[in-house]
């Protein structure tokens, strides 16, 4: 008795305690319990109950050092962060973490409800791993879509938007949340190593082109990171360079397209650049990413760095560019620091914090989407080949000689013909699961590739390839094989490819992409032996009464004055994404009538080109520091050119171009008519209007520009501006459509840093309609008959005293 009874005592003692320590447990964790969880309780709430290291981690990116997210830190004692070594150098982004292959997370708060989210490049296409460790039975290969260049050359802002929304879809169901694109810009200088991933010399275009496809992606519920802002122009010292800019070259041209893609599209994030910008690091710089953007313009999404961009977070953070990537403990270290030490008011974190907050709640990691890894490729390779046609410019045309009429033998000659470039390296690079060369494109049209040529390209290539050397480490990785000389063809064969033939197609091929400009010899200009084998082709195949076409398989301009005489056709298809040969073959063939236009000139001659003079700008050797990649050598590029970029300089100072901006053939004719303005004295807007019919045979779409000539009286301007642009439908021989366009008091406006304001000169205006910028078919004129201020703006972007001049001082 006495023992059950003391038994019982035992056990009721061990329930107690028991009881006890579960209620210890308890009362430890309700505190993580009661945490407000985004989502659920407001985001000041949320931000209330985070603590000093937790802000400045999500402030921070995951990035290399970090790993894993770590468990949820215990209330009360300090986070020991490790040391691993700060990111040195250019790099592009690589994680392992939830997408093997992204480019970064951010830092996740579990006891907050904050998960990491996912951002991937690039622009044009999901840029990850297509094979993943320890999973055999799947790949994860992305559609490669037409490069940036392309796209702004269809001047099509529907066809554009339709790219984002099938791409939007692809960055959803491959569970990422921000892709790092659309890169946005300007086409400075033709050797611009990262023009491929951009859209042109122009800052509408560039806008416009941006926000469709941020709007497209965007209503897939995923995110955009419109980039580099700005003034990155160049990839020569891209992460040390200073670019000197005026005020209002940055606020007419290098600043204007993002602000047209903030107002129309407001992309989720804005990545600052590499480069300094009159002095500072453009992330360090509060006037361009907080007065500018967010208070001038109204964006209300986060900024992030470029990856490893600017050197001091303290003064990012102070600055507003709240995100820095891939991020590393010291610099959330060097956050925390400076808030103890009273040199960063907390007030500045709670901002960005809140910036990015706002964002993530916005994003499928915070809705727990259940991703498919399994976007529907296939049928996204057919919105990539259809948009890449429509992209393609027809430069020259003699004789008919395109599209192919009664042509059933090709003779296909150089290397890309069969090796073809679907878009350029570094991050914006895309993992494809193929590329349909234009060998390929041109025989699933039923056409006939000449077979000794079919077979020894491919063969030739291959064994070139072989004695190439390893890629090394570092960017070179990123930077993909360097190309391989053209074959050269013994006459003799030759002769028998001409007589064996109906008509010759020679593809040039360029590549290039981040990490280095390109070169004048054998890139800009053609080497010695692509001169060679498209002379001695032509003169073979002419001598038979046979036509020569050359296809550009090129991301960027190259000079085309010395050789073009002698061919009969000339099809710029740009890098074309991964339907690349089906959609040149639409073009050659006449399925698809070209309709592109050069959203950027084609100088006569690179010496025209009016940052010749300074590009890549000025290096300070002596200053070095570092070795091998790591390297970084002080620069600067003082852009002399101002405003005159382009066009706009083309046209004022009357450098005639080889082709000029606008420019581009169809296999049809168009008439425009019935140019209107709905008044003769601007009153606040205008209205212009055009009638465009297809005057020729077959049907085809046509781009109207609308470029206006203000007076400058008190400032110096361009001849004309492109201030609106419009492609009709596909319209049929005969058929009219006709185009509008308004213009608003800030079309008419320049920027005038002495006001500080965007301001509109009394006087008499010209709107032309044009189908190129020379091409002008009608004009009207109308008056302003006050001077207005049409904005006024914060003084910002003081130029700084550049290095030369403060050597000499
Ligand atoms: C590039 C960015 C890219 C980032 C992440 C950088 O090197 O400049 O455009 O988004 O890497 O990969």
């Amino acid at each position: 008795m006495m023992m059950k009874n003391l038994t019982r005592y035992f056990k009721s003692i061990r329930l107690l305690a028991i009881l006890l320590l579960l209620q210890t447990v308890c009362r430890a964790q309700s505190p993580a319990q009661n945490a407000p969880q985004l989502g659920k309780a407001t985001v000041k709430q949320v931000i209330a109950a985070m603590t000093l290291e937790e802000k400045a981690k999500l402030l921070v990116g995951a990035g290399r050092g970090f790993g894993p997210p770590p468990p949820p830190p215990v209330p009360g004692k300090k986070d020991s962060a490790a040391k691993p070594a700060a990111p040195a150098g250019p790099m592009i982004g690589q994680t392992d973490q939830k997408v093997p292959g992204a480019a970064g997370v951010t830092y996740a708060i579990p006891r907050l409800g904050i998960p990491a989210i996912v951002v991937s490049d690039g622009p044009a296409g999901v840029r990850i791993s297509p094979i993943r460790k320890g999973d055999s039975s799947k790949t994860y290969y992305a559609t490669a879509f037409p490069v940036g260049t392309l796209l702004a050359s269809s001047w099509d802002v529907d066809l554009v938007k339709q790219v984002g929304v099938t791409f939007g879809n692809e960055v959803r169901e491959y569970g990422i949340d921000i892709l790092l694109g659309p890169g946005m810009n300007i086409h400075r200088n033709p050797l611009g190593g990262r023009n491929f991933e951009y859209y042109s010399e122009d800052p509408l275009v560039t806008g416009k082109m941006a926000a469709a496809i941020v709007q497209g992606i965007q209503s897939n519920g995923v995110g955009t990171s419109i980039k580099h802002y700005t003034a990155n122009n160049q990839e020569t010292h891209r992460n040390t360079v200073n670019t000197i800019v005026s005020e209002r070259a940055m606020r007419e041209i290098y600043l204007r397209g993002f602000e047209i893609a903030v107002k129309d599209a407001q992309p989720w994030t804005v990545m600052t650049s590499y480069n300094k910008l009159n002095g500072t690091y453009t992330s360090e710089r509060a006037d361009l990413v907080t007065n500018i953007l967010r208070n001038e313009w109204g964006f209300k999404g986060f900024v992030m760095t470029d990856w490893g961009g600017g050197r001091d977070p303290i003064a990012q953070m102070k600055a507003g560019n709240d995100l820095i990537m891939p991020g590393n403990p010291n610099q959330a270290k060097a956050i925390i620091d400076a808030v103890n030490s009273k040199q960063l008011d907390e007030s500045v974190l709670n901002a960005n914090v809140e910036h990015m907050l706002n964002i993530i709640l916005k994003s499928p990691a915070v809705a727990n989407y259940k991703y498919s890894d399994a976007p529907d490729l296939k049928k996204d390779a057919q919105v990539s080949r259809m948009a890449a046609a429509q992209g393609m410019v027809l430069l020259k045309n003699s004789g008919s000689a395109l599209p192919f009429s009664g042509i059933k033998k090709v003779a296909l000659f150089g290397n890309t013909g069969y090796d073809i470039i679907a878009g350029g390296t570094g991050s914006g690079n895309v993992n494809k699961a193929y590329t349909t060369s234009l060998a390929q494109g041109l025989q699933n049209a039923g056409l006939q590739v000449d077979d000794a040529l079919l077979k020894a390209y491919p063969a030739y290539i291959a064994a070139e390839r072989a004695k190439q050397p390893k890629p090394q480490r570092g960017m070179a990785m990123f930077m993909g094989p360097p190309p391989v000389p053209q074959m050269a063809i013994a006459d003799a064969d030759l002769q028998q490819d001409a007589a064996n033939n109906d008509i010759a197609v020679i593809t040039i091929g360029r590549n290039a992409g981040e990490g280095a400009d390109r070169k004048l010899p054998d890139d800009y200009y053609l080497s010695d032996a692509e001169k060679a084998l498209i002379k001695n082709v032509s003169e073979a195949f002419h001598a038979k009464g046979k036509k020569v076409v050359v296809v550009l398989n090129i991301g960027g301009v190259i000079e085309v004055a010395s050789w073009r005489d002698g061919v009969d056709a000339i099809l710029l298809a740009w890098q074309p994404g991964l339907e690349a040969g089906n959609a040149i073959t639409d073009v050659l063939s006449g399925a698809v009538n070209p309709s592109g236009k050069l959203a950027t000139t084609f100088t006569m001659d690179y010496k025209d080109v009016p940052s010749a003079k300074n590009f890549p700008g000025k290096e300070y050797p002596d200053q070095a520091t570092g070795e091998g990649f790591r390297r970084q050598m002080p620069a600067e590029v003082t852009y002399e050119d101002g405003i005159y970029v382009g066009y706009r300089y083309y046209s004022t100072f009357k450098v005639d171009p080889a082709y000029e901006f606008g420019y581009g053939l169809s296999y049809t004719t168009f008439n425009y008519s019935n140019f209107k303005l709905s008044a003769p004295v601007f009153k606040g807007k205008l209205t212009a209007s055009v009638t465009i019919t297809n005057s020729g045979k077959v049907a085809g779409k046509e781009v109207g520009q609308l470029y206006l000539s203000a007076p400058a009286a008190k400032l110096d301007k361009p001849v004309i501006e492109l201030k609106g642009f419009a492609k009709t439908r596909l319209l049929q021989p005969g058929e009219s459509q006709t185009l509008s366009f308004t213009i608003d008091a800030r079309a008419l406006a320049s920027y005038d840093t002495a006001q500080e304001a965007w301001v509109a000169e009394a006087g008499n205006y010209t709107a032309s309609i044009g189908a190129s910028s020379k091409d002008i078919k009608q004009t009207a004129a109308f008056k302003l008959a006050k001077e207005m201020v049409v904005e006024k703006d914060e003084q910002a972007l003081a130029p700084q005293v550049a290095i030369s001049e403060l050597k000499s001082k």
